[in-house]
Parts: C-alpha cells; sequence; structure tokens
C-alpha cells in the first residue's frame, strides 16, 4: 500500500507533460538535453518510479474492470471541461483555467492549420480523461507515457531501470517480448497501462473516425509514437494510423504558452463543433 502524500509526486499533472517538452524539445532546443534521466525533477522522477512499480497487468484489469463500464457519470463534452478544470493548477496564478486552455489552444493551433473538423475536436477532447484524478487515481495512473503490459517492458520507456521493481518482470510469462500477445496480433488486442488515453478511448468509441480514435488512444504512447518500441506488436492498420498519432503530437507538446484564448469568444464554434459528433451527455 502507498499513501496518498505518497502517490502525488507532481506538483500537477502538468508536471509530466512540461517534462515530456524538456525530452521532447522543438527541434532548435535539442542540443541543450542530452542527459535526459539525469538531469529530470526529483518529483518527475518519482512519478515515473511509482509508475513503473505499480502499473502492472493485474491493476490494470482491475482499473478496466471498475471504469469501463462507464457508470461514474453522464456529462457533456462541456461539462466534462468544466469538471476537468476543477483541478485547480495551483503551481501558475496567471491561468485561470488550466486544463480548458490547453485543450483549446490544442484545438486552435489544428483549426490554424486547416484540418478537418473531427481533428480539432480531437484537440480539444483528447485530454479529457484527466477526470481520473478527480475520481481519486493517482497521478501515476492518469498521467505519464503509457506502454503494453503482460509482456516485455521496452528498454525505450523513460526510465526503464525502474521497472525492475514491477512483479510483472519477474513473471515469466510476461516476460519475453510479446509476452501474453501474439506477435502482429494488433494494439486493439494489447492492454496498456492504465491513464486517462485509454478511459476517454472508452468514452467516445464508435462516435469519431478512426485516426481519432487512435490519436486519443495512443497520445501518451511515446515509446512507440517516438521510438518505435512495440512494432512486433502492430499490424498494418496501427502502423497507418500511427501517422496520425504523430502528427497529432506536435499540437499537444509545442502550442502551451502559445498565448491566452477567449474561451467565451470560442464556445460558439466549439459548441457546434461537439454537437456535430458528440451530441448530449457521454457515458463516463
Ligand atoms: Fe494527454
Ligand atoms: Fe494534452
Amino acid at each position: 500500500m502507498i499513501s496518498p502524500s505518497d502517490s502525488t509526486p507532481l506538483a500537477d499533472l502538468d508536471e509530466w507533460e512540461d517534462d515530456l517538452l524538456r525530452r521532447y524539445p522543438e527541434e532548435k532546443a535539442k542540443e541543450e538535453f542530452r542527459d535526459y534521466d539525469a538531469e529530470a525533477r526529483p518529483g518527475v522522477r518519482e512519478f515515473y518510479r511509482l509508475n513503473h512499480r505499480y502499473q502492472t497487468l493485474d491493476f490494470v484489469r482491475k482499473k478496466r474492470a471498475e471504469y469501463l463500464p462507464l457508470t461514474k457519470r453522464q456529462m457533456t463534452v462541456w461539462e466534462a471541461l468544466e469538471y476537468l478544470n476543477t483541478l485547480v493548477d495551483d503551481s501558475d496564478p496567471d491561468i485561470d483555467l488550466p486544463q480548458i486552455e490547453h485543450l483549446l489552444q490544442t484545438a486552435e493551433a489544428i483549426r490554424a492549420d486547416g484540418h478537418p473538423r473531427w481533428f480539432i475536436l480531437t484537440g480539444l477532447i483528447h485530454d479529457l480523461g484527466k477526470i481520473l484524478c478527480l475520481f481519486d487515481e493517482p497521478q501515476w495512473a492518469v498521467v505519464g507515457d503509457t506502454f503494453p503490459v503482460g509482456c516485455q517492458f521496452s528498454d525505450k520507456i523513460v526510465f526503464h531501470n525502474f521497472f525492475a521493481d514491477n512483479p510483472d518482470s519477474r513473471t515469466p510469462e510476461y516476460s519475453t517480448p510479446s509476452g501474453i500477445y501474439e506477435e502482429g496480433c494488433g494494439l486493439d488486442h494489447v492492454t496498456m497501462s492504465w491513464g486517462h488515453d485509454e478511459y476517454l478511448y472508452h468514452v467516445v468509441k464508435d462516435k469519431l473516425p478512426d485516426p481519432a480514435l487512435y490519436m486519443i488512444r495512443y497520445h501518451s504512447f511515446y515509446p512507440a509514437h517516438k521510438e518505435g518500441a512495440y512494432d512486433h506488436l502492430m499490424n498494418e492498420h496501427d502502423r497507418e494510423m500511427f501517422d496520425w498519432v504523430r502528427k497529432f503530437n506536435p499540437y499537444d507538446l509545442y502550442t502551451k504558452s502559445t498565448g491566452r484564448v477567449d474561451v467565451e469568444a470560442l464556445r460558439p464554434f466549439y459548441d457546434e463543433l461537439i454537437n456535430e459528433f458528440l451530441p448530449g451527455k457521454l457515458s463516463w
């Protein structure tokens, strides 16, 4: 058992994403970050230690059984945005609406590049699964890089050495490259570590085009979309769809602090967009 204070090493959820920027800086800043692991902030290191220790196949199965019936709440997309926004970011008093702001900035950048409406909507909703935090899930079960469980943990996963403390690493059945899966079986048959990506995917499944669903479900799967790991579990369709996941990533990572957004002015456009694809209350 771990106590609640042990489970919140990050100042807030954004600290994980701010840290991703250190690991994957935009081209111009790349030279400055050579030794990522050594330079990570203590809270981030501790966050990954907990994540890698506790994300086991058994843990994920329990969380899926708890959440995927989607019986926690009924909320519209906008209600979910407002609910997520109650997750206050005390560390940045300049930002009143930190979560809505990140989502609108992502969506607005996608819109500015002339992408289809479903792509813009994907930007708006992609982090709504972080409401898991408001259901008292620890940070390490909401954010962080995701990876398959039930097979060998790739050494391409950040802070790979922390997996030594994960009991699955000592389970022979889970310790071969494909583990409990068949090579090339396709990611839909692979159980991923539990977090906001997988949760939201199940909320909107069947309601958005396939590329949108891949962006939502795998946007934190950095070991695959940035590092090329786990190709042996993918099928051809996954590989095609990961082009979209990679296309989405810069909008997620590099649109923070690109100027403030006027939520009320943007609201009519986004209300219409939500109504087009995801009208009414959704089951969470
Ligand atoms: Fe995310
Ligand atoms: Fe995001």
